[in-house]
C-alpha cells in the first residue's frame, strides 16, 4: 500500500513543528526519516497514526484522501505504529496485550485464543521466537519490541511506521529487526523508519527523506554518504570520532569488590564483581545487554535491592545508603530509562534540572528555592546542551526524546562531582548531540573525575574509553585496551576465551 502526506503543518504554540511537510511513500518500499532531535519526525508519524492532530495538510492513501481523528482510523486504513516508547502493560502477558483495546476485527470479535493462534503463525513466518503466555515485564526489550510489531501485524498493517525502534536493542536485536523488517518489505508492506544511525539506514532504506526545524531538506537514495547525511541532518559538518587527550589516572575513585546483585526471586545478577576506575579515566563496561551492566549501574547509586559487598566512593563506603546519600558524596548518574530514572514528566524542564539538589545551596537559600538563581540556571544549561524547548517551564513530558535525554545530562553533568556513571548516555540522541556529549565527557575526564561507562555501542567503547572491561553473565570476564579488534571483542562479549 502507498501512503502520501502532502503539506503537513503542525504548531505548538509558536513552534512550528512540521512546516509543511511532503511525503511519499511507495508500496513495498522502506522510507526511512532523519532529522536532529526535536525536528519534528515524532509529531509527523503521531499526525498520521491519528494521536496529534494536523493543523492543516492531507493524507492519502492509495492515492485516496483519507480522514485520520484517532489510531482506530489509522488502523482501519492499514496504518500501525510502533512508538518511540513502548506502549506494553508490562504485567499482562504477550496475548493479553496484544489483545488489548483491539477485540473487535473486521470479522467480529478475537477471542484470546485466537490471538495466540495468530501470534504463533506470525511468529512462525517472521521466524522468531515468543511465547504468547509470557508476562511482558519478563521479557528482554527486543521482544517487548517484536510484541509491539506482532500487535501492528495482527491487525492487517500495511504501513508500518517504526520510531526509533533500534535505540533500545541489541547489535544482534538490530539486526534481527533489520531482517523483519525485509521480509515485511518483500510481503509489500511500506515502512517508514525513523532512527539516529545512519548505518542502520544505510543498510536497509530504499529512500532517505531529511527533516530538519520542522522542514524537508531532502528526499535521497540511501547510497548518500553517511558524511552527507550527518551535514544535512545537521546542517554543519559532524565529526564522530572526538580528540582523546594522553591521560594520567590518579587515585582511585571507585572501588568495587565483591559485588553481588540479586533479583526479588533471589537469582544471581551479579556475581562477585570487582572493579575500580580512577581520577582521570573512562573504563567501560562492555557487554550483552541482560549480562547485569545495567544491575550494577544501579547498585553504585544504592537503586538494587539484594546486594552484598563493597562499593567504596574515594575511600569511603556507599553500599547500603540511600540514592540521595550516593549522589550527594559525589557522584553524576545518567541512567539507562530517562523515563523510569531520569526525570519527572510532568515536572517543567527547570525543576528537572534541579531534581538531586533542590534543598542545598546555590538552588536553595535558608530553606526557600531562589528563582532567580535557578531560571538562571536552566536557561544556561539550555543553551548549552541545546536543548530545544519553546520555554524553559514547559513540562519535560513535552520534549522529544533526545532532548528529554538532554535535561539527564545537563543536569547530571553540570554538578560537582568525583564520579561519573553514565549508562547509555547516547540513547535516541542526533549524531550532532552524541558528538556533544563525547567532548562533554572527555571534559569531565580531563577535570579529573573518574568515568564509569555502560555502553551497547560498540563504537562508543571503542571511542571513548581507556580500558574496557567485559562483562557476561555478572562477570568480569577480562579487561582490553581500546585498540582491541571488534572482533575479539565481540567473542569475548558472547562469553568466548
Ligand atoms: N505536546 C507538545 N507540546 C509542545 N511541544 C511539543 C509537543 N510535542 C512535541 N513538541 C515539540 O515539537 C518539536 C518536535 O518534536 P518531535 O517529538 O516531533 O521531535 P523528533 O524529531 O521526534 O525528535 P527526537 O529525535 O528527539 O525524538 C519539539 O521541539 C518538541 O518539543
Ligand atoms: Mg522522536
Amino acid at each position: 500500500m502507498s501512503i502520501e502526506l502532502r503539506g503537513i503543518t503542525k504548531k505548538f504554540g509558536a513552534l512550528i513543528a512540521n512546516d509543511s511537510i511532503d511525503l511519499k511513500v511507495a508500496r513495498g518500499e522502506i522510507h526511512a526519516i532523519l532529522g536532529e532531535n526535536g525536528a519534528g519526525k515524532s509529531t509527523l508519524m503521531n499526525i498520521v497514526y491519528g494521536l496529534v492532530k494536523a493543523d492543516s495538510g492531507k493524507i492519502f492513501v492509495e492515492e485516496k484522501e483519507v480522514t485520520i481523528n484517532e489510531p482506530a482510523d489509522a488502523l482501519k486504513y492499514g496504518i500501525g505504529m510502533v512508538h518511540q516508547h513502548f506502549m506494553l502493560i508490562p504485567v499482562f502477558t504477550v496475548a493479553e496485550n496484544i489483545a488489548l483495546g483491539r477485540e473487535q476485527t473486521k470479522s467480529g470479535f478475537l477471542t484470546l485464543e485466537e490471538v495466540k493462534q495468530k501470534i504463533k503463525s506470525l511468529a512462525e513466518e517472521f521466524k522468531f521466537d515468543i511465547d504468547p503466555d509470557a508476562l511482558v515485564e519478563d521479557l528482554p526489550v527486543g521482544v517487548q519490541q517484536r510484541v509491539e510489531i506482532i500487535k501492528a501485524l495482527i491487525y492487517d498493517a500495511k504501513v508500518l511506521i517504526l520510531d526509533e525502534p533500534t535505540a533500545v536493542l541489541t547489535p544482534q536485536e538490530t539486526d534481527e529487526l533489520l531482517s523483519i523488517m525485509r521480509t515485511l518489505k518483500k510481503k509489500g508492506t511500506s515502512i517508514i523508519f525513523i532512527t539516529h544511525k545512519l548505518r542502520e539506514v544505510q543498510e536497509v532504506a530504499d529512500k532517505i527523506t531529511i527533516i530538519r526545524l520542522g522542514k524537508v531538506i531532502n528526499t535521497v537514495l540511501s547510497t548518500t554518504s553517511q558524511e552527507d547525511l550527518a551535514s544535512m541532518m545537521v546542517g554543519r559538518e559532524v565529526d564522530l570520532v572526538p580528540e582523546k587527550k594522553a591521560i594520567n589516572p590518579g587515585k582511585v575513585i571507585l572501588d568495587i569488590k565483591n559485588l553481588s546483585v540479586a533479583d526479588a526471586s533471589g537469582r544471581k545478577i551479579i556475581n562477585s564483581l570487582s572493579l575500580q576506575v580512577r581520577a582521570g579515566e573512562i573504563l567501560a563496561i562492555a557487554g550483552v545487554q541482560g549480562n547485569g551492566q545495567s544491575e550494577l549501574a544501579r547498585a553504585i547509586v544504592n537503586l538494587e535491592d539484594h546486594v552484598l559487598g563493597s562499593i567504596k566512593l574515594d575511600q569511603k563506603e556507599i553500599l547500603g545508603t540511600t540514592v540521595q546519600d550516593s549522589l550527594r558524596e559525589g557522584i553524576a548518574y545518567i541512567p539507562e530509562s530517562r523515563e523510569l530514572d531520569g526525570l519527572i514528566s510532568s515536572f517543567s524542564i527547570v525543576e528537572n534540572l534541579i531534581l538531586d539538589v533542590h534543598d542545598l545551596s546555590p538552588v536553595a537559600n535558608k530553606g526557600r528555592l531562589d528563582s532567580d538563581f535557578i531560571e538562571k540556571n536552566a536557561t544556561k544549561l539550555v543553551k548549552e546542551f541545546d536543548i530545544r524547548t519553546q520555554s524553559i517551564f514547559d513540562t519535560a513530558s513535552s520534549l522529544s526524546g533526545g532532548n528529554k535525554q538532554k535535561v539527564v545530562l545537563a543536569r547530571e553533568l553540570s554538578r560537582e562531582v568525583k564520579l561519573v556513571v553514565a549508562s547509555q548516555p547516547t540513547r535516541g540522541l542526533d549524531v550532532g548531540s552524541i558528538e556533544f556529549v563525547y567532548e562533554k565527557l572527555l571534559s569531565e575526564r580531563s577535570a579529573n573525575r573518574a568515568i564509569l561507562l555502560i555502553s551497547s555501542e560498540l563504537d562508543e567503547v571503542l571511542e571513548l574509553a581507556d580500558r574496557i572491561a567485559v562483562i557476561y553473565k555478572g562477570e568480569i570476564v577480562g579487561e582490553v585496551s581500546p585498540d582491541v579488534s571488534r572482533e575479539k571483542l565481540g567473542l569475548m562479549m558472547a562469553g568466548i576465551k
